[in-house]
């Protein structure tokens, strides 16, 4: 953290992305102001404070310009403001264009491989370019210099690069793709391809979570355009300019002991839970905490879960599948599907092995604060994560940071960038659904000594590649290429 203040002082560095960091509610007349659950704002805002930077994106939250305040820039953290949010402005259409339709229709499952077919139309493509088009203006607008550092987040924005590079040449220009991307054949079925590459190559570099998917990029851009690529050095020429496309595994912010000091002990969580379900003390629980996401395995978990039962008729009573979902995009008809598909599949598993004293499967679609899942991750035997595709996945990771008594086991699907990481942990392929019930019926019954073994190398892989440092390896990056473009600049 110190090494990123140092070396971003006297820089001006301007965020964008979509979600603001602060979300404004409505409550009665007044704006009520919250903080997000949200890695990102946890891993910029130190860079944001040490900087007096710019945080532009959507002033959305459930109020709009009209019955918010109405002001474009304010100052956060409402406590104790340091930096300024920039919110920008879009019509209800707009939003649904740009935001439901071509991100999350169109790119969501473009770059998520989880057989959800992406949906391309004119109209949102129109929307996602003059919202693009808007945060541009808006960088320009509060650029103080003809050079800052801007930080691009997520696939709301892939034309917003090459349109600040045209207006802002100077620009350090740093984009993070925080989903997968997928391979050419693949993500060459978007009609705009060629558009959505070339926006992205206006960046100076190109963050992604893992090698895999830095590879895909090169090797799409190297399928559609007329670009030089040198593998080796991860850099794209194209246009005269260089992009280098580096993986930056993101995080999370590692607890610190008197963080972890207020927590309840494990032994209050695991009762409450129990309580909660009205199951006794010693009832084994596994746990899925995710978004309400078609591309999170719920399906596939429920379906191990399944066979699990029937392979092992001892756990009837003894055990329980909790699954928390946090309802989300749910104005698209595939997630509203795919939560009526997942409550049908939870009610059949629980006629098929439950009964009026014992239910398998506790489906609670309810978005749950961060102090319960905290709690709910130290009560579970464990936890499991089998996302069909995943940028990276920090259910996993918040899971092993929750976990100071070194008990639990994580079951973590292969196609997650998290499993890249956590070696340790139990992997499995969700699709195959044998060999999940398996790795689940291992998590459940393995040992103390080899959870305990287990869960200290995953603790260690977390503690030290935190959350800071996927923000500071990004920053040292562009702090590099400054320095060495100012270098050339004087000879
Ligand atoms: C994914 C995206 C994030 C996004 C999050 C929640 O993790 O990569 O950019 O913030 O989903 O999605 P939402 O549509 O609710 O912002």
């Amino acid at each position: 953290r110190q090494v990123v203040a140092t070396d971003m002082r006297g820089e001006q560095v301007i965020v964008v992305s979509n979600r603001e960091p602060y979300i404004h509610l409505q409550s009665g007349d007044s704006v009520r102001v919250q903080r997000p659950a949200s890695g990102l704002v946890t891993a910029i805002e130190p860079v944001m404070r040490a900087c007096s930077g710019t945080w532009i994106a959507h002033g959305g939250g459930d109020a709009d310009r009209a019955t918010v305040d109405g002001q474009d820039h304010v100052s956060v953290p409402p406590d104790n403001p340091c930096y300024t949010l920039r919110r920008v402005w879009m019509s209800k259409e707009e939003e649904q264009g740009y935001y439901y339709g071509f991100a999350n229709e169109g790119m969501w499952p473009l770059c998520h491989l989880a057989h959800v077919r992406p949906v391309f139309r004119l109209t949102d493509w129109e929307h996602y370019k003059t919202i693009n088009q808007r945060f541009a203006d808006a960088v320009v607008q509060e650029a103080l210099t003809d050079d800052p550092i801007v930080l691009i987040q997520d696939y709301h924005f892939a034309l917003l690069p090459a349109l600040l590079r045209e207006r802002l040449p100077n620009a350090t220009i740093i984009t993070f793709w925080h989903i997968p991307w997928p391979n050419p054949e693949s993500f060459g079925v978007c009609p705009w391809h060629e558009e959505i590459l070339r926006g992205l190559l206006g960046s100076s570099i190109l963050g992604f979570h893992t090698r895999l998917h830095c590879r895909n990029f090169m090797e799409s851009t190297d399928r559609f355009l007329e670009a030089r690529i040198r593998l080796e050095e991860s850099m794209i020429t194209f246009d005269g300019d260089h992009t280098q496309v580096n993986s930056y595994p993101i995080s999370i912010h590692w607890p610190a002991p008197e963080e972890v000091g207020l927590w309840p002990s494990v032994t209050e969580c695991r009762s409450k839970l129990r309580a909660q379900l009205g199951v006794k003390e010693d009832h084994l629980i596994a746990l899925g905490v995710d978004r309400f996401d078609y591309t999170k395995g719920i399906v596939e978990r429920f379906n191990a879960v399944d066979r699990m039962l029937e392979k092992h008729r001892e756990l009837r009573h003894r055990f329980s599948f909790v699954q928390f979902a946090a309802p989300t995009r749910s104005a698209l008809d595939e997630y509203q599907l795919f939560a009526e598909q997942v409550t049908r599949l939870a009610e059949r598993i629980n006629a098929r092995h439950g009964d009026a004293n014992w239910q398998p499967v506790r489906l609670i679609a309810e978005h749950q604060d961060s102090d319960a899942v905290t709690s709910h991750y130290r009560a579970a035997d464990c936890c499991v994560v089998t996302s069909l595709h995943d940028g990276m996945n920090l259910v996993a990771k918040e899971f092993v940071a929750a976990r100071d008594d070194l008990a639990g086991t994580l079951v973590l699907s292969e196609f997650t960038g998290a499993a890249r990481e956590l070696h340790t942990a139990l992997i499995v392929n969700p699709y195959d659904v044998e060999s999940t019930a398996d790795a689940l019926y291992q998590g459940l019954t393995m040992s103390r000594d080899e959870q305990a073994d287990r869960m200290r190398s995953l603790r260690a892989v977390v503690m030290e590649d935190n959350v800071y440092r996927w923000a500071a390896n990004m920053l040292l990056d562009a702090a590099r290429l400054r320095r060495s473009e100012r270098i050339s600049a004087r000879i």
